[in-house]
């Protein structure tokens, strides 16, 4: 086996290669839009990525064994950190040797990211890829984001909850950034300790809430926000695979500690669910930390993993 660059000339057979490992993940999990397991639009993403960065590959005997591409990003995940990332479609292995061969490309590829001062390093792994993670653990890397989705259909069972449940409007604007910014604060406590970041000002909660395929779900103690859901028919703010026009992303969700534990969340999830369905929705996606405690508990009881985000931040 032989590790050389990535170049155009591998694209086609790379991608092949991935589509072979997410047509796996889509049997398993059938909701998954088809778009990116094709090979063409999978390779249109590894050309344009090769414009702008780079990637290595394994060969043997003139064969692809398997590949692996990146970006850079400076401050990764809004921290001062430069780092390599490699998106889901960016690496692949054939099955034989599968362990052997990632080994080698990250030897190969950590030696560029060195080079580039990258100080964390970071690969999207399809879910079902158990081999793949535990690869990538032994190279040091730990679970930090999961992408999960659902079929845009109501929940098995209503949920009962005391509080009003409804779709806010433009006029709660204001009331919605105050609620968001407290949001915000829950990211930065331990034991989840991410960098501080702020939501949407109120002039952007009133764009994003007039557009048509968007919608934030309210939940209510008589004029009070207790909490709330939001969903982006527009932007996934996640994985490729994911991606589709029948796509709805819920980009943020928090219900404040003293109505916890009273099915808010669940019921705001099952009218958002309700409306898209009549869009002609067919999948519901989102993200969320792996040590955010509350985030894990509650969406694992609606939402199948699909990718798993592991990082590594080496110690020089
Ligand atoms: C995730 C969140 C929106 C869930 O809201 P919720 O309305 O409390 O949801 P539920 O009522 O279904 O309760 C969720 C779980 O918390 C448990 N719970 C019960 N009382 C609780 C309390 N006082 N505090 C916290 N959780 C409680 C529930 O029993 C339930 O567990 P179960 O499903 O195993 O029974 C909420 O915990 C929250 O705002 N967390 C902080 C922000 C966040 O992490 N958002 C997710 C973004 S990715």
């Amino acid at each position: 086996m032989k590790i050389t660059k990535f170049h155009r000339e591998h694209v086609v057979e790379a991608a092949a290669l991935f589509v072979e490992n997410y047509r796996r993940q889509r049997q398993i999990v059938p909701v998954l839009p088809g778009l990116m397991a094709e090979v063409v639009p999978v390779a249109e993403r590894l050309t344009r990525l090769l414009d702008v960065s780079s990637g290595v590959v394994a060969v043997e005997n003139g064969r692809l064994l398997g590949y692996l591409a990146w970006y850079l990003v400076p401050n990764f995940r809004d921290t001062p950190r430069r780092g390599a990332y490699v998106p889901e479609w960016g690496h692949a292995t054939v099955d034989d040797g599968k362990t052997a061969i990632y080994r080698a490309l990250y030897r190969a590829a950590a030696g560029q990211w060195a080079a580039a001062g990258c100080q964390v390093h970071a690969i999207t792994l399809l879910a079902h890829d158990q081999e793949a993670e535990r690869a990538w653990f032994w190279h040091g890397f730990g679970l930090t984001v999961l992408d999960a989705v659902r079929p845009v259909r109501p929940l098995n069972t209503l949920p009962q909850t005391a509080l009003h449940i409804r779709q806010a409007t433009v006029e709660d604007a204001a009331a919605l950034t105050a609620l968001d910014a407290e949001h915000w604060q829950h990211y930065s406590q331990p034991p989840i300790l991410m960098t501080a970041r702020t939501g949407l000002n109120e002039a952007g909660n009133i764009a994003f809430l007039s557009r048509r395929k968007n919608s934030v779900w309210l939940a209510c103690d008589g004029e009070h926000l207790a909490g709330f859901i939001r969903c982006d028919g527009y932007d996934f703010d996640g994985v490729a695979i994911v991606e589709s026009d029948r796509t709805a992303a819920i980009t943020g969700a928090y219900v404040r500690p003293a109505y916890r534990g009273q099915r808010a969340a669940p019921a705001m999830l099952d009218a958002a669910l309700r409306h898209y369905e009549s869009l002609g929705f067919t999948c519901c996606a989102l993200n969320f930390e792996s040590f955010n405690p509350e985030a894990t508990l509650f969406w694992l009881n609606y939402f199948e993993p699909v990718c798993h985000s592991v990082l590594r931040v080496p110690e020089a």
